[in-house]
Formats: C-alpha cells, sequence, structure tokens
C-alpha cells in the first residue's frame, strides 16, 4: 500500500488495537499511472504531434498493402515525444492493415541496452518469436551472429507480413551494420514473403552524418525532426494528465509553474510529467492535502538532483570525495580551481574520515573522469612565463545540486 496511517481509524480495517495499519482512500492521486514513464497515453492526450505523426504514418503507409515501408529516422531532443509517436502510429497501423489481410508486429528495440549487432538481432527474433509457431527457438547464447540472423529470417518469414522494428536511442548501437543487414534482407532474398520496416529514434541530431556509407546507400530513409515543446503544448499536455489526481488537489498554479520550469529546459515534456508526479509523491508524503508551489519547486529541484546523482552513481568512493573536494574548493574560491587545490582538499577530507589518500597524479585523472560525464570542465592554464601550465576545474551543474546529490550518497557525509 501507498502509505501507512494512524490517523484515520474510519478508513482502514483495523488490527487488534483498532488502529489501521493500512489506509483505503488514496491520498493525492487518483490513477498515478497516468504519469508513469512508459505509460503510453490515448491519442486525444497527445499535444502538437499532429504534423509529426502524419509524416510518420505516411511513411508507413505501403504496410497496409503489404509493401515496404519507407525507413525513418527521427530526431529530436529528449522528452520530445519520439518514442511515444513511433509507438503510437505503429500500434494503430496494426488493425487498419489487418482489415486488408496483412499481419503487422513492431519490435522495440531499445539500443541502449543491445549494443552489439549480434545482441540486437538476437533481441528481435525473440521478441518476435513464438516457438510453438515457428518451430524456432533463439538460445540466448551459443550461437554465431550468422546463425542468429537466420533464426531471424525464418521467425520473420512465419510470423507476420510486416515488421516494424523501432531501434529506439539507435546512436548507441556500435556499428549500423544491423541497419544495412535488416534493410536489405528482401532484397537479398534472406526473406521471401515479408518485409521489415526500420524506424530509428535518436535524440543526437546529428546521427546520420555519423551513419557509414554503406548504411546510407542502402537505407533509403525519411529523416523527421521533432521541435521541443514551448510552455503552453507544455501546459496542455499535463493538463489532459491531470486525471492523475484526485479531483480538487491541484492548486491552479502547479501546472503553469512545471510548465514554466520544463520550458526553460528545452521543453522537455518528461521532464515536465516527472515534476509532477514527484510533486503529488511529495505532497503524499508530508500527509498535505494539496499540492502546492512549493511542492513544485521541490519536485524540480529533486529532479535535479537524480539527474546529478545518475550521472555519478557509477562512480567510486574516491572519485566521489575527489568531486567532492572539488565543491569545497569550489564554494570558497572564485572561478575554476587548480588541481592542487583539489587535491589538497581532498588529502584533508580523506584523513579526517581516515581512509589512505592517493597520488595527486590519480587525483588529476579522476578530474578528467567527470569532464568526461560532463560535470566537470577542466581547462590548462599557463602560470606564467617558463613556469609551465596547470589545470583548473570548475563543476558545470550548480553547486548546490552536486552537493545534495552526493551528500544522499550514504558513505559522504561531510557536508553536514
Ligand atoms: N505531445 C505529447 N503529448 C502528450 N504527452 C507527451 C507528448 N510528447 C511526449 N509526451 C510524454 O512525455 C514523455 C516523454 O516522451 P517520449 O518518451 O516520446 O520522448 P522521446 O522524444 O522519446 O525522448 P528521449 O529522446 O529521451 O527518449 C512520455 O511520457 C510521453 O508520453
Ligand atoms: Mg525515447
Amino acid at each position: 500500500m501507498e502509505h501507512p496511517s494512524g490517523t484515520d481509524g474510519t478508513n482502514g480495517s483495523p488490527d487488534d488495537d483498532g488502529d489501521p495499519l493500512f489506509r483505503y482512500d488514496r491520498p493525492i492521486f487518483r490513477d498515478k499511472t497516468l504519469l508513469e514513464i512508459g505509460h503510453l497515453p490515448d491519442p486525444d492526450k497527445v499535444v502538437g504531434r499532429d504534423t509529426q505523426m502524419q509524416r510518420v504514418a505516411n511513411a508507413l503507409n505501403p504496410a497496409i498493402f503489404g509493401e515496404a515501408p519507407t525507413a525513418l529516422l527521427i530526431f529530436g531532443k529528449t522528452g520530445t515525444g519520439k518514442s511515444l509517436t513511433a509507438r503510437m502510429v505503429t500500434e494503430r497501423l496494426k488493425p487498419e492493415a489487418a482489415e486488408r489481410g496483412t499481419s503487422v508486429e513492431t519490435v522495440i528495440l531499445d539500443c541502449g541496452e543491445e549494443t552489439t549487432e549480434t545482441a540486437a538481432v538476437k533481441t528481435i527474433a525473440n521478441k518476435l518469436n513464438d516457438a510453438d509457431e515457428t518451430g524456432v527457438t533463439v538460445p540466448l547464447r551459443g550461437l554465431s551472429k550468422s546463425d542468429y540472423y537466420k533464426r531471424l529470417w525464418t521467425i520473420v518469414d512465419t510470423m507476420t507480413d510486416i515488421v516494424f522494428v523501432i531501434f529506439d536511442e539507435v546512436d548507441m548501437l556500435e556499428d549500423d551494420e544491423v541497419l544495412r543487414t535488416l534493410s536489405r534482407a528482401r532484397e537479398n532474398q534472406k526473406i521471401v514473403d515479408s518485409r521489415v520496416g526500420i524506424i530509428g529514434i535518436s535524440n543526437q541530431l546529428d546521427y546520420p552524418d555519423n551513419l557509414s556509407e554503406r548504411v546510407k546507400s542502402s537505407l533509403q530513409h525519411t529523416d523527421l525532426v521533432f521541435p521541443a515543446y514551448d510552455a503552453n503544448q507544455l501546459n496542455e499536455i499535463l493538463e489532459r494528465r491531470k486525471e492523475a489526481f484526485k479531483p480538487g488537489v491541484l492548486t491552479d498554479d502547479v501546472i503553469p509553474l512545471v510548465s514554466a520550469l520544463a520550458a526553460r529546459e528545452h521543453g522537455d515534456a518528461r521532464k515536465a510529467i516527472d515534476i509532477l508526479r514527484i510533486a503529488g509523491d511529495i505532497a503524499k508524503d508530508e500527509d498535505a492535502e494539496m499540492v502546492t508551489e512549493a511542492h513544485a519547486r521541490q519536485a524540480k529541484e529533486q529532479t535535479e538532483i537524480n539527474r546529478v546523482r545518475e550521472l555519478i552513481d557509477g562512480e567510486t568512493q574516491l572519485a566521489k570525495l575527489v568531486l567532492s573536494a572539488l565543491v569545497l574548493q569550489a564554494e570558497q574560491q572564485e572561478g575554476a580551481v587548480p588541481t592542487q587545490a583539489v587535491y589538497e582538499q581532498y588529502t584533508q577530507i580523506a584523513t579526517a574520515m581516515d581512509t589512505k589518500t592517493v597520488s595527486e597524479r590519480r587525483v588529476s585523472d579522476i578530474l578528467k573522469q567527470f569532464n568526461f560525464h560532463s560535470v566537470v570542465r577542466s581547462e590548462r592554464v599557463g602560470r606564467g612565463r617558463g613556469r609551465g601550465i596547470t589545470n583548473r576545474h570548475r563543476i558545470i551543474e550548480d553547486l548546490d545540486i552536486v552537493k545534495k546529490a552526493l551528500s544522499r550518497d550514504a558513505d559522504i557525509t561531510y557536508f553536514e
């Protein structure tokens, strides 16, 4: 259950003391799933994507007659509705095609998970396969790449007339060979009865520049760019998900505020929805009756802390110590902090924490690593004539946010 309560005896089933262990009224939310990641909203809840939907539909349209769809590459910043639109249009195509005797299946491939060609082929085959129908299995390991391809061809030919493969975050693929092989499967007579439609999605706007020439020439595709949402559109998106909350609990200014906050960050609908959901969670945890502007601001900060935590999450304890040292120094001095100052601060903390210290060289390497994760930006600065150069470092993110992200780490407590 969501909420332990001892405050309202009428709402729970009493335990031996007469106090309810659970409560059966649902505070704040009526249907929180509307705000959850992965929820596919009803078509009437989608805002400002008519043109994009239409263009996706145009590219896929031939599939209705069992003909080859045009490959599609969709670009746009994060949270601009790319995955949503691709999923929605392929879902809507399915019954329309079925009416005309064409079977359509869709496989969504998360390329951040399946980064190699073999992993991609294996996963597509597995997702599409029904072993009873095809008589083919797709073992998780043990086959060569070409064997996985062979099984995939059998599966495609048996299972469906058209299969759309949505390569979500396609830029994460180690190489684009799988796009080429799939797009030419019919031409190369790997499959006989069916066709494969390719939809690539990326938030790297320059992704097509990185495609290999071989893929470019074999993948005759349409490019589609999704613009960011403005505050009004975000407002409308949130308005249409208001039913996630119980009637009357949202203060009037919450949705406009959340939309404005998210619009400032390149108009990310996911961010807007996240902030609204977290604002509700905070209100719920506080036992508040309504969700207010203050909850929304706290929620916004929470999403920022979460994002920074994700950036530093995989880092070692040592690396987090070094980052903390940089934060402390950055608070004390204007401008970028020299490696040596970071190092001195680090040894102080490490000594206070009774942990062994590492060399300045090692600390310098760790700072470079944070550059890679875009938490820190380092620059090389001359120390004056004949005195060599030094590296200086600054934190790109808001200092306070980084501090909060670090200090919630169980073993790092020196900020408090
Ligand atoms: N036009 C819209 N109307 C209603 N909800 C939307 C709209 N666009 C996006 N959303 C919602 O915002 C969230 C993010 O959308 P989506 O996953 O499609 O973004 P994306 O462009 O694929 O982002 P990323 O590049 O980060 O994967 C989803 O919960 C989606 O339902
Ligand atoms: Mg997406």
